[in-house]
């Protein structure tokens, strides 16, 4: 997967400087060329000798050269096929974060247009502090990619998330984000997340059970195949994906305002959200006292934004999705022909590890005229991907799977 691909690995400060080691000897064993750049903090945990015996290459420490000659940093940045840091202290991510370039390694990050990889090693306090959670967060919405730390018994004998990832899976985001397919370059996708919320009162709100997690791993998919994405979202827990406009509503109208202001700009649109059919007639705008009797709702209509997107289509590919507990690809197709879609993501949500607030999804893709794909249970970055083949196959023209 690394084969012929130039990487340069940043090597900071942490005993986890150690694993560096393996990793320069399995980026090169896979064929990829690898320049090693290591802090001064980091020489004292392992010698630049095994990491330039391992990498074939000499290792570069200093900005400056022993005759006070410049090192040549840039050709480093411009050279790179994807920088990693491994392992990535709480000083090398706060420096990033913060524009700092103080020595050749965060000289060369800011220097870098290739696609970066920070895998965070360090004390799981140190890690759960709010600042440094604070530049991971800003980081990753300025699009550097990260390999989370794993939990576990750290070297200072304390226990907690700190420690670097292992080396297979830093190999394996590595050649993610060198392969990634970039054949959204120059389109602009729209997709909708989550749920809406319909107020009753201040402090209650009718609303479903749906995470976020779908729709974010579409926008997460269409962003790095190389898509502009703008993701309007309902309230999730969720960080937004590196690199997508996150657009934030609460309500169904909401959410049809800003999918409607940004509909002629879009090429794709995506609707995974969970909108709320229908509202509470009336907003109450005290609290709703209990009282001895019953209480009776009255509910009114929302806007089917799907159905008047459809309405409104022009070149854009529009693809909805169908959320059913019976006869889902029935309904699917139904709804595919109603409400103008190229197609839709039938969802049955009773399915075992299938719909609302799981990690993975069982869908078909119904298309309008009656041809049906079938996908297995997988998680869901992998559904959506397969929905944005379908989706590229329709802008190639053709007829999509099937
Ligand atoms: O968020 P997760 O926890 O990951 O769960 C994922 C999911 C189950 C929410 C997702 O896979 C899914 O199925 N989303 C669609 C849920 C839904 O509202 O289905 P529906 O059959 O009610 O709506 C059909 C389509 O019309 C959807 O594209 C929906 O966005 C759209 N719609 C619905 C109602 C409405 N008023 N306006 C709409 O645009």
């Amino acid at each position: 997967m690394l084969a012929g691909r130039r990487i340069v690995l940043g090597v900071t400060g942490g005993i986890a400087a150690y694993k560096a080691a393996e990793l320069v000897g399995r980026m090169t064993k896979d064929g990829a060329g690898v320049r090693v750049i290591m802090t001064r903090s980091a020489q004292k945990f392992i010698s630049p000798l095994t990491l330039s015996t391992l990498s074939g290459h000499p290792v570069s420490t200093d900005l400056f050269g022993p005759g006070g000659e410049s090192v040549p940093h840039i050709d480093l940045a411009r050279e790179a096929d994807l920088l990693v840091l491994a392992p990535a202290t709480a000083n090398v991510i706060g420096k990033i974060a913060a524009g700092i370039a103080d020595d050749l390694l965060t000289t060369v990050v800011l220097a870098c247009t290739a696609p970066v990889l920070v895998c965070p090693a360090m004390n799981c306090r140190m890690f759960r502090n709010p600042i440094v959670q604070m530049n991971i967060e800003k980081l990753k919405g300025l699009g550097f990619h990260f390999v989370p730390p794993e939990s576990g018994r750290l070297a200072c004998g304390e226990e907690g998330p700190g420690r670097l990832a292992s080396v297979d899976k830093i190999l394996a985001a590595a050649g993610d984000l060198l392969n990634a397919r970039r054949d959204f370059a120059g389109c602009r996708v729209l997709v909708t997340a989550g749920p809406t919320r319909e107020p009753l009162d201040p402090v209650r709100f009718l609303s479903n059970r749906s995470s976020g997690r779908m729709g974010y791993a579409v926008a997460a998919a269409a962003a790095e195949r190389g898509a502009g994405v703008v993701l309007v979202s309902g309230p999730t827990a969720l960080a937004p994906p590196a690199g997508v406009t996150l657009v934030q509503v609460t309500t169904a109208r909401e959410m049809l305002e800003a999918v409607l202001g940004h509909f002629p700009q879009s090429d794709v649109v995506i609707k995974a959200a969970a909108v709320a059919d229908y509202r509470p007639r009336a907003e109450s705008l005290q609290k709703i006292k209990k009282s001895a009797g019953e209480l009776r709702l009255e509910l009114e209509r929302n806007p089917d934004i799907l159905a008047e997107l459809g309405r409104r289509k022009g070149r854009q590919i529009l693809v909805g999705f169908a959320a059913e507990t019976e006869a889902a690809e029935e309904n699917a197709m139904l709804k595919a022909r109603a409400k103008g879609a190229d197609f839709i993501v039938a969802n049955d949500v009773t399915a075992l590890g299938a719909g609302f607030d799981v990690t993975t999804n069982v869908v078909s893709l119904v298309y309008p005229d009656g041809r049906v794909v079938r996908l297995p249970q997988m998680d869901k970055k992998a559904v959506a991907h397969h929905i944005l083949d379908a989706v590229a196959e329709l802008r190639r023209g053709g007829a999509g799977h099937g």
